[in-house]
């Protein structure tokens, strides 16, 4: 066999019309729209539509889309899966709980067999709306609290800060949180998105294919990466003591969460919208000190290694300074990628084939099996 990089490095799996990056310049496309034009003048509910669909839609169409997103009988959850939820240990971490949940909603789901195009979009329009509630209703469980009712009137973002405290959001937290959700919710052929994929290639449903992104996603070298950045700004406490604390990190070898990346060689651009937001959010709930620590923590990091933040940097602080406890972090990421892996397994259904591949063998060459009682 020919030879090969670990990891699939370079290595082009399929077409797919859905996200452009371009690691060079530091830009990303979603249907050939920068994700910074849609973080200045579009929402995640848009962002949605234009993911799944192709295009950006009419007034018309983006408001039946919403309605269908925000409907309580859409975003509310099974009265059985809630009493499941009560049966878990209060230990079970967010992610645990969110894997297990999103497969539990397909025995409830009518459609969940169905592969059809036009199945999979109304599937996807529940899960998108049920994860939410789904996170908030396991927050709440956890801390001794009753879940609180989704409301049709708030956006996806509002809604799930209002689950999440029972509180209606401040306009600059619901606006954050709108437009991190449109930054996470697809990087074209991400581990999650294409663990997302290769389920969908043997035929099998979307629940099963989201299933699997949320598997991947957890991981610390994937999505997990926004609740390590926010473990390392607890153990730095203080700005003051942040570039002591990485250069011995530095010099220690030790992987720093929040930087490198597979396809970016500059800064991730969504870092910086990210930074911004963190940044004013931060100075609103008197706690710039994440934003600081994490600001020196890039520059020495940058400088010493040549290596930029990515998406996770940030995000965390911005979560904190809501007061979103960290194991939540990556949940979140998952509520607006979810509808990165719908996209990718309506296009992966439209011109199906296995995934497949092959491991170059390396094992013992053949040999004669030897009976128990002669080992
Ligand atoms: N901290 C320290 N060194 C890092 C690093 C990081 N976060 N990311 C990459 N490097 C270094 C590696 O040590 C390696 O250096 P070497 O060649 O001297 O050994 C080199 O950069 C290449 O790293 P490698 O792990 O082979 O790159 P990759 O493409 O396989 O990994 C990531 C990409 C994202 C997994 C990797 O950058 C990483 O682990 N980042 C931290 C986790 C994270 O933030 N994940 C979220 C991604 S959005």
């Amino acid at each position: 066999m020919s030879s090969f990089k670990e990891g699939l490095e370079d290595v082009v799996v399929s077409t797919s019309e859905i996200c452009f990056i371009d690691g060079r310049e530091g830009r990303l496309l979603y249907r050939g729209y920068d994700v910074d034009e849609l973080v200045a003048q579009s929402s995640f509910e848009e962002t949605v539509y234009l993911l799944w669909h192709g295009a950006l839609p009419s007034r018309k169409e983006l408001e039946a889309h919403t309605k269908l997103l925000s409907a309580t009988s859409t975003r509310r959850l099974p009265p059985k899966l809630v009493t499941m939820l009560r049966q878990f240990p209060r230990k079970t971490t967010p992610m645990e709980v969110l894997r297990t949940g999103v497969s539990a909603l397909a025995a409830f789901d009518p459609d969940a067999a169905d592969n059809s195009r036009e199945a999979t979009v109304r599937k996807a329009i529940r899960i998108t709306a049920q994860m939410p509630t789904l996170v908030a209703a396991w927050e709440r469980l956890r801390t001794g609290k009753t879940p609180v009712a989704p409301t049709p009137r708030l956006n996806l973002a509002a809604n799930f800060l209002y689950m999440l405290t029972g509180k209606k959001p401040t306009d600059l937290a619901a606006k954050t949180f709108d437009v991190a959700l449109i930054m996470h919710a697809d990087h074209e052929f991400n581990a999650s998105t294409f663990a997302a994929r290769v389920t969908a290639a043997t035929l099998s449903d979307l629940h099963s294919a989201v299933v699997s992104g949320i598997g991947a996603l957890k991981g610390p070298l994937h999505g997990g990466a926004n609740e390590q950045v926010m473990r390392v700004v607890e153990q730095i406490r203080t700005p003051d003591r942040a570039e002591a604390w990485i250069r011995k990190a530095l010099a220690d070898k030790v992987r720093i969460m929040g930087f490198g990346h597979r396809v970016y060689r500059v800064e991730d651009p969504r870092a910086k919208h990210l930074r911004r937001l963190a940044t004013e959010l931060g100075r609103q709930a008197g706690k710039p000190q994440y934003v600081e620590i994490l600001n020196t923590v890039a520059r020495v990091v940058t400088e010493v290694k040549k290596i930029f933040p990515n998406v996770d940097l940030y995000s965390g602080a911005a979560y904190a300074a809501m007061g979103i406890p960290t194991d939540q972090f990556t949940p979140i990421f998952a509520m607006s990628r979810v509808a990165g892996w719908a996209a990718h397994v309506l296009e992966q259904h439209a011109h199906n084939r296995l995934i497949r591949p092959r491991a170059e063998y390396t094992g013992p060459a053949r040999q004669a099996y030897v009976p128990l009682d002669r080992r």
